[in-house]
């Protein structure tokens, strides 16, 4: 069946996911307006919800703030704009003129829908796009505008989309916010009347919020209800409005940039917005992580397919303090544990012993690698391990050659003081002399070092965002620096195809759809204490993938916590997602080396489960008893139960956990104790776990559904 179908009579747009649909039309005045986003309909089905709209109540009253697929500044319009662009004549009223429409085949599975417009005054055309995919409840909206006149424009706001919900008794807002070494932390509250804005004004996705929401009546659970929820795929400033009306509407707009940015669009300029994908799941919020993690398996990361290797980062072992005779030690052990990849972090370079010089001077420090990093490389391959790198590419100490030769190339505005953050200047990245001369010194030290893999840093945020010299640069900055820094990071990839990338800023500070695309893992936090994971992982799971959610074992007392917690937990917590060692190896016991062994060859067992299998949230770090996650393979052969007792009570709560993704009617063998248990008793009464008593019991375990023929 057609996933996009029109309806010439009534005018509606239907689109039609596997288990959604979308509706729309074209009003009266010409504006794209919303008619329903939820369950199943037909397109006759769909014309008994295109109700007209109601006259105003009064003259107080517009158009509805929610109920438009991109409210525009103009007309009677009050609510927050979309889409507000600067005429030459000063005016910022748009009128929707429709001018045409398409669907295409975007690619083999893909549909994609056009409504073309422009405004009835000025030359300035707006297309809106909707893609479908046949496998996936994810819609993927953008906007493009195009100056098609000889004047220019300044785009004071371009959302990529609004979305709109039905009228729902109460609504509550899912999101995270955080700070850094704190990131994701969820919060499930009531949706606040009027406008609510979650933001990005420093330039990253950053730490402080994360650019999704997710929206409910207030009584969805994990397994239970009905969730709407949108995700901005955009990498720098952003702001994303809910809106509660008094009406009993709700809506959301988002895109690109944050108040008081802007983009000129010159004549003959076209503008794209990132997208800002939305779903609508029946089945809670675990329903809706678990859609949002396939379409990112499936349609945003690189090499979907693919099983991370287990990796050993020596940043919390060493410190600035790299060089070769000591990582070639790190090494070795690390290929003894079974590590697979191992990556050299911050102080390889220049004149970098701390973070205060040599940022920006990409050159093997002579002093610690003597010979360059061949040697080290070639020793890490003749352990059997890919050789990582850490870069930050778009960052500079004032204190570096680089900043000598080039001081004009970071942001700053002249006569005012240039803020350091962490010792550091931001490189403008929207300049291409600068975005070039970065892929020229990242391809060749990837060429000539048989770099595997680089983790690409961040670390701190825009300050003094000037550009100057170039009269837009200020507003342009914001977005040409991201599509610059997308650039170069693409022509990496096209030179270095086995090439693969870590998204980190400071942790997590740029993790978002749209790096994703680009990049193949994020560095979860610098925050690496095993109990704080949980919640951190607990937040980050929301939407994106295990696949991508990187997370280490490191020492103990924890450096930034200080809190100390077996080894054994702190396996199981970064078991959840890509596996990583960052602890000091040539401090490990060998009774340490030898668990750490084990839990390395457990986590091979079974980590096809943690990054393809599906996510099940079977209690949540804030419940009292062991926090516990699942990962059950797609076709239900096989699950991993993660289980995290994080602070014991005695006479706490004990009781089993209900598994899901299993086959029903079937049986599966624990792989440790043998036991075999039914499904339906582990879907529908649940698993006991049998966790020691005391603070920092954990489990793994490995359910495998036993062959058929032996299930009598
Ligand atoms: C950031 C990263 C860390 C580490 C340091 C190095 O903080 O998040 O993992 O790479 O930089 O300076």
């Amino acid at each position: 069946m057609p996933v996009i179908t029109h309806a010439p009579d009534t005018g509606i747009w239907l689109l039609s996911t596997p288990r959604t649909s979308y509706a729309l039309r074209i009003d009266v005045t010409g504006a794209p307006c919303h008619i329903a986003w939820g369950p199943r309909l037909t397109l006759e089905e769909a014309a008994e919800l295109a109700v007209p709209p109601q006259p105003e109540a009064s003259s107080f009253e517009g158009r509805p703030p929610v109920g438009e697929e991109l409210p525009v500044d103009g007309g009677a319009r009050f609510g927050p704009p979309s889409l507000q662009v600067r005429f030459p004549d000063g005016t910022r009223a748009f009128e929707w003129q429709p001018v045409g429409h398409e669907v295409e085949e975007a690619a083999p599975g893909v549909s994609e829908l056009a409504l073309r417009f422009r405004d009835r005054v000025h030359p300035l055309e707006v297309t809106l796009r909707y893609r479908v995919h046949d496998d996936s409840d994810v819609i993927e909206r953008r906007t493009v505008l195009r100056n098609a006149g000889d004047r220019h424009l300044t785009v004071l706001r371009a959302d990529s989309a609004a979305w709109s919900l039905p009228p729902l008794p109460d609504y509550r807002l899912s999101h995270v916010t955080g700070q850094w070494s704190a990131e994701s932390r969820l919060h499930r509250d009531r949706l606040p009347h009027g406008e609510t804005v979650l933001t990005s004004r420093r330039g990253i996705t950053s730490h402080h919020a994360n650019p999704w929401v997710m929206l409910d009546a207030g009584d969805a659970t994990e397994t239970h209800g009905r969730v709407w929820s949108a995700a901005l795929a955009w990498s720098g400033s952003w702001r994303i409005t809910t809106q509660r009306t008094p009406d009993g509407r709700a809506g959301v707009t988002g895109g690109a940039g944050h108040d008081g940015t802007s983009v000129p669009l010159a004549p003959g300029e076209e503008f794209t917005t990132p997208v800002f994908a939305g779903l609508y799941s029946d089945d809670g919020f675990g329903a809706a992580s678990r859609t949002w993690h396939e379409y990112a398996l499936a349609h945003v990361l690189p090499h979907p397919r693919e099983i991370a290797p287990v990796l050993y980062n020596s940043w919390e072992a060493t410190g600035f303090d790299v060089d070769e005779p000591g990582q070639t030690a790190l090494a070795v052990r690390a290929a003894a544990l079974g590590v697979e990849l191992y990556v050299v972090d911050d102080g390889w370079f220049g004149a970098r012993r701390d973070d205060r010089a040599g940022l920006g001077d990409w050159t093997p420090a002579a002093d610690r690698f003597p010979s360059g990093l061949r040697p080290l490389s070639d020793e890490v391959h003749r352990l059997g391990m890919r050789f990582g790198l850490w870069v930050e590419p778009e960052m500079v100490n004032p204190d570096s050659d680089l900043y000598r030769e080039h001081p004009d190339w970071v942001l700053h505005v002249p006569g005012r003081a240039r803020t350091e953050l962490r010792n550091q200047l931001v490189l403008n990245f929207a300049r291409q002399d600068v975005a070039d001369w970065a892929y020229g010194w990242l391809t060749r030290l990837v060429a000539d070092n048989g770099v595997d893999f680089l983790k690409w840093d961040m670390n701190r945020a825009f300050s003094e965002a000037g550009w100057p010299g170039r009269e837009d640069g200020a507003d342009r900055l914001w977005t040409d620096y991201v599509h610059n820094l997308y650039g170069v990071i693409d022509r990496l990839r096209a030179d270095h195809p086995r090439l693969r990338i870590e998204s980190c800023s400071g942790g997590g500070g740029r993790v978002d759809l749209g790096i994703l695309s680009r990049t193949d893992q994020a560095w979860t936090s610098d925050n690496t204490d095993a109990a704080d994971r949980v919640s951190i992982q607990h937040g980050y799971g929301q939407l994106y993938p295990a696949r991508t959610m990187a997370a280490w074992v490191t020492d103990v007392p924890n450096q930034l916590t200080h809190r100390q917690v077996p080894l054994r937990f702190r396996f199981h917590v970064a078991m959840a997602g890509v596996l990583g060692i960052g602890g000091d190896l040539t401090r490990w016991s060998e009774e340490e080396l030898a668990t750490g062994a084990e839990l390395v060859a457990e986590y091979k067992r079974v980590r096809h489960l943690v990054q393809h299998g599906a996510l099940h949230r079977l209690r949540g770090p804030e419940e009292e008893g062991p926090a516990v996650v699942e990962y059950a393979a797609q076709d239900g052969s096989e699950a991993l139960v993660l289980a995290w007792q994080l602070v014991h009570r005695h006479g706490g709560p004990r009781g089993p956990v209900r598994l899901g993704g299993l086959t029903p009617g079937a049986h599966y063998r624990d792989t440790r104790t043998g036991t075999v248990h039914h499904a339906a008793v582990l879907a529908g009464y649940g698993l006991t776990l049998d966790l020691p008593s005391g603070d920092w019991a954990s489990a793994a375990v490995h359910l495998v559904r036993v062959p058929a023929r032996d299930d009598a």
